[in-house]
């Protein structure tokens, strides 16, 4: 494969741009709050993410405020807003990336025959002028305008090439080529970027960026073809959260790019180190488990099962292993957790894990640590993370858990007897159920009568043994908007009961916002 980089010269430097909150919240299920927004991208700044794509703010209100907090906090990454080619979406998203030390406008539009045909009903020649009066608008708010060709992979290439060249001669900087419904393969991934290299004539002014989907589980292999074809911009996500089948997953093209530098000589500025912190916030806040065989982020992307591998490792690592677990974040650390270890040893390796508390937060964290440090013989990395993310999610909470007693097994009836405060007064219920998680749940109902369907109840061991904490999300939905509660204990229906609550302060949370006299159940 040639790579005419006729863009950026000898510039071998790959553009990150994350759109786990943007892309990534669109796959259904997977929405966040303003708070988890803020979390994942002050991470995602951390770990020397170029771009941010903060959101799409006409798309709602919550969109419009997550997008504008985040720019008023984020200071070294660019942070963009996404925005039809109408003047309405591109002056919102404007408005959002005002306070943004660096702001970006991310407008689009079909191209593709298909597309133009019956989704838009638009000619050609109207949606070209769309794609120039929409850039020269975005032009009038940033210097940083990104124009992309929506269905851009099923596109006409003379179209393409028209629309191209016209985007950057109306001011966009970055031209972004989407494979938005996964189509493409990597060959004809890598022909069009060079096709667009070759014919448009302008194109030494703007940056080539791809956006893979991935419903033929190519996007990240799409991906790589393309920046070794010239492109210097990749869209991807933690994880590989998004629309249907997800996006190009951040970690593996990253560590692909790195591992793999002889034949991909490309640099990222992305701190490896925090990928796993990220892909662990990212799954904690959607509630999407990471698939255990996951590359990179999986839980046995670096175990070693087999004896023949484990001979292997043991004799020289590099036997079976392509990367390291360190540069990844996945430290192997000296300090054991156990119920004598002492709050320094507990704030040291929260530290580690990339935590850090204020003085009642790790006093509270240290307390249930000693609780689960009592029930548990070994305290794992993974309890601790667990631990604390449960901590940080309970600040502002209307409804707390107090106490949970079920009788449950064969017999039945099966029994929860609960006790729960809201707003500070205690309440208490006993119900029956099909069994003890429903018996908790009707417990909870009866407390708290409400309308919200339960969409999601999943449970995960957060480690290995029968003394693993149980990692609950639940998910609820109400009015069309869907929140997702998470808990974690060494009791499942204790967790499934709190990761419920968490949930229900959520939709609370959202239903305030919407109007403050609705507080009420
Ligand atoms: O998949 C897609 O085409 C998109 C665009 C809005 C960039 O997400
Ligand atoms: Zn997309």
């Amino acid at each position: 494969m040639t790579t005419s980089n006729k863009i950026t010269g000898d510039n071998n430097r790959v553009i990150i741009f994350d759109t786990t909150l943007r892309d990534g919240e669109q796959s259904p299920g997977a929405s966040m709050n303003l708070e988890e927004k803020l979390q994942i991208a002050s991470l995602l700044e951390e770990m020397g993410v170029d771009v941010i794509e903060a959101g799409f703010p006409i798309a709602s209100n919550g969109d419009f405020e997550a997008v504008n907090e985040i720019a008023k906090r984020v200071k070294n990454s660019v942070v963009a807003g996404l925005a039809r080619a109408g003047q309405k979406d591109i002056e919102r998203a404007a408005e959002a990336l005002k306070p943004a030390a660096r702001a970006r406008i991310h407008t689009f539009i079909s191209t593709s025959p298909l597309h133009m045909k019956y989704k838009l009903r638009m000619e050609p020649d109207d949606v070209h002028q769309a794609v120039v009066d929409s850039v020269t608008h975005a032009r009038r708010f940033t210097d940083d305008v990104e124009w992309s060709c929506e269905d851009g992979s099923r596109t006409e290439h003379d179209f393409m090439c028209r629309c191209v060249e016209s985007a950057i001669k109306a001011g966009a900087r970055t031209i972004n080529v989407p494979d938005t419904v996964g189509y493409t393969v990597p060959e004809e991934y890598a022909a069009l970027i060079e096709m667009l290299l070759n014919r448009v004539p302008n194109i030494d002014k703007a940056i080539l960026s791809v956006h893979c989907h991935n419903d033929l589980g190519l996007a990240v292999a799409n991906s790589l073809a393309a920046v070794s074809a010239g492109a210097r911009q990749v869209e991807c996500t933690v994880n590989g959260l998004g629309e249907r089948a997800g996006n190009a997953a951040m970690e593996e093209i990253v560590m692909a790019l790195r591992t793999r530098n002889d034949v991909m000589p490309f640099e990222t500025g992305i701190d490896t180190t925090m990928i796993t912190r990220a892909s662990k916030l990212v799954s904690a806040i959607t509630g999407f488990a990471v698939q255990p065989n996951k590359a990179i982020v999986g839980a046995n992307a670096f175990a070693h099962e087999s004896g023949i591998h484990q001979d292997g490792m043991l004799k020289n690592a590099q036997t079976y292993e392509i990367m390291t677990p360190e540069s990844v974040g996945l430290n192997k650390s000296n300090i054991v957790m156990g119920k004598h270890s002492g709050r320094n040893a507990f704030r040291t390796k929260l530290k580690e894990l990339g935590f850090e508390l204020g003085d009642n937060a790790l006093n509270d964290a240290f307390n249930r640590f000693k609780d689960l440090a009592d029930k548990k013989k070994t305290v794992f990395d993974e309890d601790i993370v667990a631990l604390v993310d449960d901590e940080m999610t309970r600040a502002n909470d209307h409804i707390r858990f107090v106490s949970l007693q079920v009788a449950c097994g064969s017999k039945g009836p099966q029994t929860a007897a609960l006790e729960l405060t809201v707003e500070g007064a205690p309440l208490s219920a006993t119900c029956e159920g099909n069994g003890p998680v429903d018996a908790a749940f009707n417990a909870i109902r009866a407390l708290f009568p409400h309308e919200a369907k339960l969409q999601l109840y999943q449970v995960h061991a957060v480690t290995e043994g029968t003394d693993a904490q149980a990692k609950v999300t639940v998910r609820l939905e109400e009015q069309g908007k869907t929140v997702n509660g998470q808990s974690a204990d060494s009791d499942t229906i204790v967790a499934s009961v709190k990761a419920y609550i968490h949930a229900l302060n959520k939709l609370l949370t959202k239903r305030e916002k919407r109007a403050p006299e609705a507080l009420s159940a």
